[in-house]
């Protein structure tokens, strides 16, 4: 099945049971804001606490804070916000749609690189075992060409972008005839730049009401605490502080789904360090960031770093870690040596000294920054994209059978249990409860006496619960359950005694956490 058609069964499939819902359904949505539903607020939960456990709980150097959404406005003149924090776009005058005149381009590349990948699948087709990929890619004439293109454009882009440019970004999609999806013109505007923050107003006009913003990102709330953290924490460098909560952003095109939202969540660390050591601290950070990701078993082939070669004009060095969604690989998360830009800035437009006194050199400086940020809903995505699976169980010569199971990490999954008396009735539902009412305190269990065993087995699937129990008759008799195992299907007797061991041992955080 084409990956774009897997995609739109996860939206779905979120929907259908409770994952995430289009915010404001019922006035037909509202552009790229969604609400979790009762499955998703709990793997949202379990996602920012799996993030927050391996940072605060792991790193004794590691503090966190809850700082407020609303900010001083001359928070956003100082980190440059206010004057630099906007895409390009552009208008189709055809269809009157607008673009990131970046994205268009980068979809354009992404279109050359499939082109690519189908040259590649065709020849290991015609050549089989002995089809050498690498020595194809860098002999066959279609594919060098197809990267000489990808190699211009992205130089010609990058450039434009730096000496800001907007005339060569529109010449650049014009000259490749980058057409609009809806209209299919080229009849473009020119590229404009557009501010994301979103603002209102704070106090009554009739006091001179003052326009504020809803935080961009989470990470100023951090560095106007510094301060407060370092003296009231008598932190020492280098320590870190931590923080989630939610960021808003006026993204002019906002797509696939909860990748790209107008209202999100960020989980976010600004590690503080002497200057000249960020490179060592951008480095360690690069590979304690990607363990947590691979923590979650998903593949270590589905994750790759992309180094910035363009870097903000604040940052010595920058990365994202990428995972290969439906769509191709994609930005999860940032890791950006930020120096003291920051920190300064705050101390200039503040007019208070921000600095830090270093006992061994017995000297004041501003701290350098080494910067983690991810968003929590697009690490939900990326969960939910690696996670759903549709099998196929037909037995030879059987009937057709199939289902969809979410296969999450167990540590992650909603609902831990799921406990299922055979019947309604022979006092088996009361032994279901008493079970539940034994383990509740620890792990999330859900009760379900309604349908065929078979018909529950599936419901649990496709909300991704690793466990489920049934209560029989013999239970009555032994204190023993089946135990199925979601991912093997598998089926065991066990003692209910038993149970909060399995649980522990097997969807329990600290599993995660002692494989960061
Ligand atoms: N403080 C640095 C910062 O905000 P960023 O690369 O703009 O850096 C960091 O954002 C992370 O936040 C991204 O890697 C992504 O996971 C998430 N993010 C950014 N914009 C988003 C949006 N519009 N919707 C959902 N997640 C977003």
């Amino acid at each position: 099945m084409a990956q774009e058609d897997i995609f739109k069964k996860l939206v779905a499939h979120c929907k259908e049971y409770g994952y995430v819902f289009p915010s404001s359904e019922i006035y037909d949505g509202l552009g790229a804001v969604y609400d979790y539903g009762q499955m998703g607020v709990e793997l949202k939960n379990n996602i920012k606490k799996y993030w927050w456990n391996s940072m605060v709980l792991l790193h004794e150097n590691v503090v966190g804070i809850d700082s407020a959404i609303f900010m001083h406005p001359k928070v956003w003149k100082a980190s440059g916000h206010v004057d630099a924090f906007s895409d390009p776009l552009i208008d189709n005058k055809d269809s009157k749609k607008r673009y990131r005149a970046d994205v268009l381009i980068e979809d354009f590349i992404l279109k050359i690189e499939g082109k690519i990948e189908k040259e590649v699948k065709k020849a290991s087709k015609k050549f089989g075992d002995s089809f050498n990929k690498e020595e194809f890619i860098s002999t066959n004439k279609r594919v060098l060409s197809y990267n000489e293109k990808i190699q211009i454009i992205t130089d010609r882009f990058s450039k434009a972008l730096n000496d800001e440019d907007f005339d060569d970004v529109r010449n650049i999609i014009i000259e490749n005839n980058i057409c609009c999806p809806i209209s299919g013109t080229c009849n473009w505007t020119d590229v404009r730049q557009f501010n994301l923050m979103f603002s209102t107003e704070m106090g009554s006009t009739a006091d001179g009401a003052n326009t504020i913003y809803l935080r961009p990102e989470t990470a100023q709330g951090i560095f106007v605490n510094y301060l407060n953290v370092q003296k009231t924490g008598r932190m020492k460098l280098p320590f870190g502080i931590a923080q989630i909560g939610k960021a808003f952003r006026n993204e002019i095109v906002a797509r696939q789904f909860i990748f790209r939202m107008r209202e999100f969540e960020q989980m976010e660390m600004q590690f503080f360090v002497k200057p000249g050591t960020e490179m060592d601290f951008f480095n360690k950070w690069k590979q304690t960031r990607m363990n947590w990701h691979q923590a979650l078993g998903f593949g270590e082939d589905n994750y790759r770093f992309h180094d910035h070669e363009k870097l903000a004009h604040y940052a010595n060095a920058a990365t994202d870690i990428e995972y290969r969604f439906p769509f191709g690989f994609k930005e999860v998360e940032g890791i950006h040596s930020r120096t003291d830009f920051d920190l300064s800035q705050h101390q200039e437009f503040s007019g208070k000294k921000i600095q830090y006194f270093d006992p061994e050199r017995n000297e004041s400086y501003v701290p350098y920054v080494v910067e983690t940020s991810i968003g929590v809903d697009r690490m939900f995505l990326q969960i939910m994209s690696a996670a759903y699976c549709e099998e196929d169980l037909t037995k030879e010569g059987g009937k057709k059978d199939s289902r969809v199971v979410l296969k999450l990490p167990a540590a992650l999954a909603p609902v831990k249990l799921a406990v299922m008396p055979l019947t309604k009735k022979d006092g088996l539902p009361e032994k279901a409860r008493e079970i539940i009412n034994n383990l509740k305190f620890d792990f999330n269990c859900q009760y379900d006496e309604k349908d065929s065993i078979g018909k529950r087995y599936r419901r649990q699937d496709a909300i991704g619960t690793p466990y489920c129990v049934t209560i029989d008759h013999e239970t009555l008799e032994d204190n023993t359950v089946t135990i199925r195992n979601r991912d093997t299907m598998e089926q065991e007797r066990v003692a209910i005694d038993k149970l909060y061991e399995i649980l522990k041992e097997n969807t329990d955080l600290k599993s995660l956490l002692l494989k960061v």
